[in-house]
């Protein structure tokens, strides 16, 4: 093996925000079952049977939705860029969180359409003002509901204000629910309730705490009116999501409670491992599967320190600035590895940060041998 292919194979790669447990395996079963049954072509809007789970899953855990709000998707990345696909046009301006989910920005900009950075919330409630003079100049606005990379969990409070902001400046809403089961501080709240009926949304995903991000299942929920419109930009772009990958998440939503239940026991325990040995440059994100790491102590720039970690750790992480401008003094390290790899990479994490002086990182000598 040459140098740089053995650098490559001992490589952690902490960028991609999934929590890497094979797919539920009701999921892999009821997928399994379909190889004696012929495939047909599924409706845009996506199976009813899957329309009406996921309406039933949304109005247990989020808000009420009935099955004909509900357009299965490939992904809520997709479902957001059929939504932005009917509801915009070329030209206009979508608000988006600084920092926030690229996967939104980069929809934005294919889409030929002009992301305008907004503050998240913080508690002195500039960002408000802030988010309400931009609001003017935008026809859509994403929220992030928690929020990726922060992890932060917005209060019901910011969610009626944001959904008042659109309302009275006429903006459709989107709101990004996929992380709203993988809270670890705090309550889930949403903005829709108090948004305009006719111009909110929601998307949802089977990526995250359901284990199916590489099978592209997610969905759009909305108004009946808005829903028959997303299917049929559904219909025309992709025509529907996959049969089989609704079948997995159909399985995978009956089977929730515990799959979910392995999903966090998977992820929280590296998640505290991690804030115990690296803070205080991290703190315990209230959501998600990631950490957003303060890098300022290093004096270098969120792309410089992501480069460092590659060429001097093996680790891939993504800069912070990649989230957004706000971004530029923290990487994003996602902890949903199995457990001995995501230790050594907080090991490795800490060796890099130690000659910075960065507070009191220390692990035990034992834990410190596994990575060699
Ligand atoms: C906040 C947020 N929204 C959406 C997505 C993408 O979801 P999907 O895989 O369903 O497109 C991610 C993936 O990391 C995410 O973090």
């Amino acid at each position: 093996m040459t140098r740089g292919a053995k650098q490559r194979a001992s490589e952690i790669d902490l960028r991609i925000g999934d929590i890497r447990l094979p797919p539920p395996p009701t999921a892999l079963h009821a997928v399994a079952a379909l190889s004696t049954t012929p495939a047909p072509l599924v409706p845009p809007a996506g199976l009813t049977t899957t329309r009406e789970r996921l309406s039933r899953h949304f109005t247990r855990h989020i808000w009420h939705a009935t099955p004909d709000q509900v357009v299965v998707c490939a992904g809520a990345t997709s479902a957001a860029a059929a939504l932005i696909t009917a509801w915009t046009r070329p030209g206009d301006t979508i608000l988006v969180p600084d920092p926030g989910f690229p996967g939104h920005r980069h929809v934005v900009e294919a889409l030929s359409r002009k992301p305008l950075n907004y503050p998240v919330p913080e508690p002195s409630g500039d960002w408000l003002m802030r988010l309400d003079s931009l609001a003017d100049k935008a026809q859509a606005l994403i929220w992030l509901s928690p929020n990726n990379p922060t992890g932060e969990v917005p209060l019901e409070a910011d969610c009626r204000a944001v959904a008042e902001i659109a309302a009275r400046r006429g903006l459709f809403l989107i709101s990004d629910e996929v992380h709203h089961d993988l809270i670890w501080e705090g309550t889930h709240a949403s903005p829709l309730p108090f948004a305009h009926p006719d111009r909110r949304a929601a998307v949802w995903s089977a990526s995250k705490s359901l284990r199916l991000a590489g099978w592209r299942v997610g969905c759009a929920v909305c108004s009946p009116k808005s829903a028959n419109r997303i299917a049929r930009t559904v219909g025309a772009l992709t025509v529907a999501a996959s049969l089989p990958a609704q079948v997995a998440c159909n399985a995978a939503v009956d089977d929730y409670d515990a799959v979910l239940r392995q999903s966090r026991d998977h992820v929280l325990p590296n998640l505290q491992y991690a804030v115990d040995v690296l803070h205080p440059l991290v703190v315990m994100p209230r959501s998600g599967v990631c950490l957003w790491v303060d890098i300022s102590v290093t004096n270098l720039s969120s792309g410089e320190f992501a480069l460092l970690c590659r060429e001097r750790s093996g680790l891939r992480v993504w800069p912070g600035d990649r989230f957004g401008p706000a971004g530029a003094q923290h990487v994003r390290i996602c902890l949903g590895l199995p457990e001995d790899m995501a230790k050594r990479a907080v090991h490795r994490l800490v060796e890099l940060l130690r000659p910075y002086g960065a507070g009191d990182l220390t692990i035990s000598g034992k834990e410190e041998e596994r990575d060699h």
